[in-house]
């Protein structure tokens, strides 16, 4: 176990490098992906309809924050969608929305949503708890973020999403300052996935690249899912060029 550990660290201080040295590079036309983002194309209905014009995601349709989301990864699950190697069990849209893009237009609208440059808020903890949703508690959640629970198995989320949810490298995702009512969803259909493939159950999540998330959300129980969705939410992104420095408001 301990070895796995050191062998996991090292290769996210790897993957590290190679986002930072890629960044720049736009991986498609912004231009093109922002008319699609706010107006929609054809049969293709605008993204911002769902994902909110600033691309921060809503509580109420659990959509996803885009912005600043990682580009490459994006248009994975763009892809997977297109494929049905990955449900949309939320709202049962985005399927047949990607489908009705191109592969160049899917690349565009991925290139921009990474420019987003709304300022993070995530999700209003109180705000859900008074709706009446299950809410966990951030301090216990960071525990799990940054260290993981290793007597049961489960590695930091750290070691492959950085400090903070940052993301470590081009597959893995942003998942600080998500939503909370979507990061909880994602944990729970990729726990499911663990043991029933979503070609049986449209609820499971399995696309992701040899079962990583899987294997781990399958460890988590009801509790930790809450209190590490809640410590992401609130967690800021990183100031750039100081990766351990979280972002001041
Ligand atoms: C009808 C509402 C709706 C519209 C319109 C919509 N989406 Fe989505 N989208 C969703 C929902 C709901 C999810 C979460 C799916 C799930 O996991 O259950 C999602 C998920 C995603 C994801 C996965 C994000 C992640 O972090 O894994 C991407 C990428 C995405 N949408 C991009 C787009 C783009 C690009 C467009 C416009 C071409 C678009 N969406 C239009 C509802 C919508
Ligand atoms: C071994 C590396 C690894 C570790 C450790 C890890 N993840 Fe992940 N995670 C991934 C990968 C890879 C993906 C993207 C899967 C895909 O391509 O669809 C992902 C995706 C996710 C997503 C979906 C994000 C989205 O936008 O849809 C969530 C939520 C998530 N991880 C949470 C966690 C949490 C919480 C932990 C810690 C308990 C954790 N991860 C630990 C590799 C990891």
């Amino acid at each position: 176990m301990q070895a796995w550990f050191y062998a996991m660290g090292a290769s996210a201080i790897f993957v590290s490098f190679g986002a930072s040295a890629e960044a720049s590079e736009p991986i498609g036309d912004e231009c093109n992906g922002r008319i699609i983002y706010q107006t929609g194309e054809g049969d293709t209905p605008a993204c911002a309809g769902c994902h909110a014009e600033d691309g921060l995601g809503t509580e109420d349709m659990g959509t996803p924050r885009l912005a600043y989301q990682v580009d490459t990864y994006v248009l994975k699950q763009l892809t997977d969608f297109a494929d049905d190697k990955r449900q949309d069990n939320t709202q049962y849209a985005m399927n047949n929305i990607v489908r009705s893009l191109s592969e160049q237009d899917r690349r565009d609208v991925a290139a921009y949503v990474h420019t987003l440059k709304t300022p993070f808020i995530g999700s209003d903890l109180s705000q859900l708890q008074a709706d009446g949703a299950t809410v966990g508690r951030p301090e216990y959640g960071k525990m799990l973020a940054e260290y993981g629970a290793p007597g049961r198995g489960i590695p930091a989320c750290q070691s492959c999403h950085d400090f903070h949810g940052s993301s470590a490298g081009r597959m893995y995702p942003s998942i600080g300052g998500q939503r909370y009512t979507y990061l909880k969803h994602e944990l729970e259909t990729f726990r499911l996935g663990a043991t029933t493939p979503s070609t049986q159950d449209a609820m499971a999540r399995d696309n992701d690249p040899a079962a990583q998330m899987r294997k781990i959300a399958a460890r988590m129980t009801d509790e930790d899912i809450d209190i590490v969705a809640a410590f992401l939410t609130v967690s800021r992104p990183l100031t750039i060029g100081n990766p351990r420095a979280p972002m001041r408001d």
